[in-house]
């Protein structure tokens, strides 16, 4: 598939503050000469700050990491995760068609979004709500048939299920994650059949949709003030340092504290 830089483009593009942060914390991660090294995450997260991936955002990462925008163009254009093109201002929604969901109905769900979305793949709706495409297995085979829309998995769908997760995004509604058809996460329909003590303890959702339905991620457009910015590769490496000097100095190294000991928090193993 030949895959091309969307003929209408903005004309900027910037981080938001918070997610300029980020990519820098992710560009610390690398010793000096390879920031490269950085690209596919900082593309990413233009991508999910945006919803898609538009000229200036690959130049300007290019920009930060010192890369030719050919070799920044090159990764864009490689991965399919990345959307060259605009995709809808609620939500992308990717129909797996791979065996298992083929199998058990992904040819409709593919019917539902040809006829509530747009006729062909990668077009937005008339209302420009969404987009959709068929996409390649995405690992929940067990649930088939699935689909992501923005950052979450939409498991064990039928096509009036879709039809009634689309008509609720629409009305700007987040339906909750996981399966639809009401397990819990991977185990037969009619419960489980060993490791049944699991059933005791466990939360209202099974931990992907949990976490969805806690940070509230879900189709939103991602600005980088969703989660708290985690650099602690950059505390180590301040600590070593200091550490370094001291031994350099011949100086005493500061003695260390006693570990506390983490106290269990309740239902944790
Ligand atoms: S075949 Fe659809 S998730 Fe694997």
């Amino acid at each position: 598939m030949l895959r091309r830089l969307h003929p209408v483009q903005p004309d900027s593009f910037a981080f938001t503050p918070a997610n300029l942060e980020w990519a820098k914390g992710q560009i610390s991660k690398y010793p000096e000469g390879r920031q490269a090294s950085a690209i596919i995450p900082l593309l990413w997260r233009a991508q999910e700050q945006e919803g898609w991936l538009t000229r200036k955002a690959i130049e300007t990462v290019a920009d930060m990491l010192g890369m030719a925008y050919i070799r920044a163009l090159e990764v864009a254009t490689f991965y399919f995760m990345f959307q060259l093109q605009p995709v809808g201002s609620v939500a992308h929604v990717q129909i797996c068609g791979t065996t298992s969901c083929m199998i058990c109905g992904a040819e409709e769900l593919i019917a539902v979004c040809k006829e509530l979305i747009a006729k062909t793949p990668h077009t937005l709706s008339a209302d420009g709500k969404f987009s959709w495409e068929e996409v390649e297995c995405m690992g929940a085979c067990a649930n088939a048939p699935m689909a992501q829309i923005g950052k979450d998995y939409y498991e064990d769908l039928t096509a009036e299920k879709l039809r009634e997760l689309i008509g609720r995004f629409s009305k700007g509604e987040v339906p909750v994650p996981g399966p639809q058809n009401g397990r819990y996460a991977a185990e037969p329909l009619s419960g489980l059949t060993t490791l049944k003590e699991f059933e005791s303890g466990r939360k209202a959702h099974n931990a992907s949709a949990q976490l969805a339905v806690d940070i509230g991620d879900t189709v939103k457009r991602i600005d980088g003030t969703e989660v708290p910015i985690l650099t602690p590769w950059l505390g180590k490496t301040a600590k070593r340092a200091a550490k370094v000097s001291v031994e350099a100095e011949g100086a005493e190294a500061p003695a260390k504290k006693p570990r506390a000991t983490k106290k269990k928090t309740e239902g944790e193993a």
